[in-house]
């Protein structure tokens, strides 16, 4: 059985991540850790009935780890706690899936340090969605053929999202600047604002819009769209599961979603 610890064990993710996890027969739950509801048990935070596991409290997640002893820890909290927390699973030898998005550059070097230096195992990656995962791949194949068309990316998320633009719109914009050479990223425009060789990135938030993404290649008389349209966060909760069962046996090192779904 692999031992597993969930961060934002009481959030809209990581509800659905212990779902999975209590379904699967190579997993168990050995923490729950939040910054809220400490001390209940996470079944009944999550409505589902007992299950003997309470949530601990993030601010003294060293002693959580080092008395529950998890193989792997799924973090989907928010970056200012996910650098935290992925200090102290490197510095105690946890394994690590990480889902949480909005890291600056800053934090994410000082994550892969810390995760290089203990030798541990991640798989960081802003969307665990099969789906977007090829999504990525479609949009590197449709920017090598299309390297003179405009480009923009329109996302939309529900209205209690607090990075903008998303994760995933990040990683798309990469894809394609690194196809093309290196482009620059304009977010949103105003005013005067007249188009060069840009990539334009949009966010929309409204609702419960669960995650939307089009990557758009407009050109003379034409244009083409490419879409991704998550209709239940289920699609990144089963893939962060995978991850955590494939990062298990993995080498030390950092890998993408790609890795785990050997689509590279
Ligand atoms: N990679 C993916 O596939 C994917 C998919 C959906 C969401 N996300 C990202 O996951 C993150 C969480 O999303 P959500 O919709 O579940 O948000 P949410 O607000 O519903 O849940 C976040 C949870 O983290 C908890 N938290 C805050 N600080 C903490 C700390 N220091 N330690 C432990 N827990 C802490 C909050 O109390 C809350 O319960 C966001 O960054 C979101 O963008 C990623």
């Amino acid at each position: 059985m692999i031992k597993i610890a969930v961060t934002g064990a009481c959030g809209k993710m990581g509800g659905l991540i212990i779902e999975n996890v209590l379904k699967s027969a190579d997993l168990k739950l050995v923490c729950a850790i939040d910054v809220t509801n400490i001390g209940k048990d996470i079944g009944e935070v999550m409505k589902t009935g007992k299950i003997g596991v309470p949530v601990t409290d993030a601010n003294d997640i060293e002693n959580v780890l080092k008395l529950a002893k998890p193989d792997v820890l799924i973090d989907f909290t928010i970056a200012q706690a996910a650098v935290k927390n992925v200090t102290a699973c490197a510095r105690n030898k946890v394994n690590l899936v990480v889902g949480t998005t909005g890291f600056t550059k800053d934090q994410i070097s000082h994550m892969n340090k810390e995760i290089s230096e203990n030798s541990i195992r991640a798989v960081i990656s802003p969307n665990f969605s099969i789906g977007v995962n090829v999504f990525w791949g479609l949009l590197a194949e449709a920017a090598k053929r299309l390297d003179d068309y405009d480009i923009e990316i329109i996302e939309a998320h529900h209205n209690q999202k607090k990075d903008a633009p998303s994760g995933t719109a990040v990683k798309a914009a990469k894809v394609i600047s690194d196809t093309l050479g290196g482009k620059e990223l304009v977010y949103g425009r105003y005013g005067l604002a007249p188009r060069h060789k840009e990539i334009g990135i949009h966010a929309v938030r409204g609702g419960d819009i669960v995650g939307d993404h089009t990557v758009l290649f407009a050109g003379d008389g034409e244009r083409i769209e490419i879409k991704h349209q998550a209709h239940s966060r289920q699609a990144f909760a089963k893939g962060a599961v995978r991850a955590a069962i494939w990062i298990y046996a993995a080498r030390p090192g950092i890998y993408e979603m790609a890795d785990v779904l050997e689509i590279k």
